[in-house]
């Protein structure tokens, strides 16, 4: 087939990266990205090149974009009567009002984290479920952390064959852009127990019995995990090959926190930003090497998160799954992400 036509719906934090990420690709292009009204964003899609539309069919709203000097080609209908998938990026929640719009349209489309499992009864990691989702009408990259803990846990289960897991989610207050949500200066736990996030896992990795707690703290740039994973007897593992696996395995980085003298979340932005990726995004998942300890059966470990960007990448494997054009998930991963990195080289 052609260059599968791609539509992201909602272009903000997550959008404008996913964008990027299908304009990089070979195999891909971007049909059109969509704001609810005029704002600065607008030239960000302007600048890039990308087809400006409404996320409504409102005349009134459409109008608006060009009243204030943007090029606006129509609603979201035209766009999703252009594209061949859409790629949903609007706030978490607002999935049951626009998964009308694509059934209607009939159109395959993806879902982010923020909205559940159940709008799609189908969810996604590239690692965990890619055979999945393949030629799927529908399905849901997803949140950051649960991409994060199927990175480090799914070559773990697939080693081991059964993982017992307990987890704390240590999670960023708000994105960096973000100026409407908090705490400032508290450490808010997350009053359902278990949280969402641990068990979200399993939706892509069934067989992997996992719990989380979960807390909010005043910090805007990663999440951390704290892990405990229990491995059954017979595993034949030790702190090293757990080291090496992760290596081995895409888009982790471990790295001796000491010896590189990275031993916060602060140094880990840094090293991203190093990378060169725009906005400093780090798509893998970060290990720090002296934080791992296998204890007889019981695995021990930290790993930070840049929640804005690891589920960038699933997404497009995601788009290849979907659209049926590679079954690999390995092939992929290394399509995509040679092709981000050859993207913001230039
Ligand atoms: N941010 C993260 O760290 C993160 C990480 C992983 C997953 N996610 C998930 O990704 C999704 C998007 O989050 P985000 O952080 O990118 O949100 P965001 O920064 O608030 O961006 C949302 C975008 O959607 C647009 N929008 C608003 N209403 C819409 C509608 N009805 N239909 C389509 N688009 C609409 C907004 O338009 P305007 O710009 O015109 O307001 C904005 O461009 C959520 O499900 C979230 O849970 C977020």
């Amino acid at each position: 087939m052609g260059s599968i036509k791609v539509a992201i719906n909602g272009f903000g934090t997550i959008g404008k990266r996913v964008a990027d990420a299908v304009d990089a690709q070979p195999d891909m292009e971007v049909a059109g990205v969509t704001k609810t009204g005029p704002s600065f964003g607008c030239d960000l899609a302007a600048k890039k090149g990308f087809p400006l539309y409404c996320t409504s069919d409102s005349e009134q709203m459409i109008s608006s974009f060009e009243n204030s000097g943007y090029d606006c080609r129509g609603g979201i209908s035209d766009l999703l009567g252009i594209a061949d998938i859409v790629v949903d990026c609007a706030p978490g929640k607002l999935g049951s009002q626009n998964i009308e719009k694509y059934r209607e349209i009939g159109i395959k489309h993806i879902f982010q984290g923020g909205e559940k499992h159940s709008l799609t009864e189908m969810s996604y990691t590239s690692c965990a479920n890619h055979e999945e989702n393949l030629n799927a009408d529908c399905s849901r990259v997803v949140s950051c952390n649960t991409t994060g803990l199927s990175r480090t846990l799914v070559p773990l289960f697939n080693h081991c064959g059964s993982l017992r897991v307990e987890c704390t989610m240590i999670r960023r207050a708000a994105d960096p852009g973000d100026s409407n949500k908090g705490p400032i200066n508290a450490i808010k736990p997350v009053l359902k127990v278990p949280s969402h996030h641990g068990p979200d896992l399993m939706t892509v990795a069934p067989g992997i019995s996992i719990n989380s707690l979960a807390v909010a703290v005043p910090t805007t740039i990663m999440h951390v995990h704290s892990i405990v994973a229990d491995l059954p007897d017979g595993h034949g593992l030790s702190t090293e090959s757990i080291i090496q696996l992760w290596r081995d395995t895409p888009r982790v980085i471990v790295m001796h926190g000491e010896e590189n003298r990275i031993t916060s979340t602060a140094e880990v932005m840094e090293l991203a930003r190093d990378i060169g990726r725009k906005w400093g995004d780090l798509h893998e998942i970060f290990v720090w090497q002296d934080g791992v300890k296998l204890d007889g059966n019981r695995l021990y470990y930290f790993q930070a998160i840049h929640q804005e960007s690891d589920v960038i990448p699933e997404n497009i494997d995601c788009i290849r799954a979907m659209m049926g054009t590679e079954s690999d998930w390995k092939k992929s991963v290394s399509i995509t992400d040679g092709a981000i990195d050859r993207y913001y080289s230039l």
